[in-house]
């Protein structure tokens, strides 16, 4: 299968003859290869409702008829928009015709904020656990660093995840570096980085700091074959 990275928190799996797009913040992300107007998925799974994550999921999933599978209050506002979304919750999992999904524990916020400013609440926020094709891969959403990664990482054979390190709004390196211990993946990507000021960091500097060969920083467009 091929996973690949597309700047900020976006990331592409095709496996499965499907296309599956986690937290697809396209057309305002000066930091992606993806065109919001062509790309193509199945499936859009989303962390939480805050705008750099939902992004384009409605034009998205409208124009490829594409399932959008999130915590409930989002699925339900996304459901209100004309989305077919699957609602999921925070230890939840659910085997679909592409693979499994669980939704994991993070700590952060999640709302929408609407065009006028208007903020839509949006449930909790989440990482999510998807294994497909017979290997697993955790996106941590947007979260600080918890001990419950432990037990993620104790409860599951993580092939790839993918982990922020952009601190400010989530975890900066240095509790990346632990988070990364935690949870034993095989392989580990940093993410939601360098997309604007305030969360730049050096990626390749983290990767190298990871348990040796095990972190790699992925350029937008950059594909891991799994
Ligand atoms: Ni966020
Ligand atoms: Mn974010």
């Amino acid at each position: 299968m091929k996973v690949s990275y597309h700047g900020h928190a976006v990331v592409k799996v095709e496996a499965n003859g499907k296309t599956i797009l986690f937290d697809p913040f396209i057309s305002e992300n000066g930091n992606t290869d993806l065109d919001a107007e062509n790309v193509k998925a199945d499936v859009i799974l989303l962390t939480h409702g805050h705008n750099d994550h939902v992004g384009d999921t409605v034009e998205i999933a409208k124009r490829n008829d594409a399932q959008v599978v999130a915590p409930f209050e989002l699925a339900t506002y996304l459901g209100n928009k004309g989305v077919n979304a699957h609602p999921m919750y925070i230890g939840g999992g659910h085997e679909f015709d592409f693979g499994h999904v669980k939704f994991t524990q993070a700590f952060h916020g999640s709302s929408y904020t609407e065009e006028d400013g208007t903020i839509v609440y949006t449930g909790m926020p989440t990482g999510i656990l998807l294994t497909i094709d017979g290997k697993t891969i955790y996106h941590a959403g947007d979260t600080g660093l918890f001990t419950d990664l432990k037990m993620i990482g104790e409860q599951n054979s993580i092939d790839l995840a993918f982990l922020p390190i952009g601190d400010n709004f989530t975890m900066g390196p240095d509790d990346a570096l632990i988070a990364a211990e935690w949870i034993q993946a095989k392989q580990v990507v940093p993410v939601h980085y360098n997309t604007f000021e305030l969360i730049n960091q050096d990626g390749r500097a983290f990767a190298e700091k990871v348990r040796p060969g095990k972190g790699k920083a992925l350029e937008p467009g950059e594909v891991i074959e799994l």
